[in-house]
């Protein structure tokens, strides 16, 4: 289980770190002559995201496929 919370953990954080590199882009694109690099600063904490949360996503079904708890909902 403790493996499970650290991922549900990172992908919380992560989702803090986004959010500042969203603002950042966008305070960037409000400058005259923005530096490229830093639009794509989101990307990163994104592609993290989206692994951690597949992995989130997945984690009930696995959890009832070996016949432990059932989720308390949904699916
Ligand atoms: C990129 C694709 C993403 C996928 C596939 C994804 C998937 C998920 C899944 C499956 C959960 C668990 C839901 C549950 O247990 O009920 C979750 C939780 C969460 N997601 Fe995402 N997510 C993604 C991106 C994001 C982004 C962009 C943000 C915010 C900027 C975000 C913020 C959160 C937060 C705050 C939680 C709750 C974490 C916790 O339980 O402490 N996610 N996500």
């Amino acid at each position: 289980m403790h493996w499970n919370n650290a991922v549900r953990k990172t992908h919380r954080w992560t989702s803090l770190t986004f959010v500042g590199t969203v603002i950042v882009a966008f305070v960037a694109a409000a400058q005259t002559e923005p530096a490229e690099w830093l639009f794509y600063l989101p990307l990163p904490p994104l592609a993290l995201l989206l692994l951690t949360g597949l992995y989130l996503f997945v984690l009930p079904y696995a959890r009832r496929r070996r016949g432990g708890q059932r989720a308390t909902c949904g699916g």
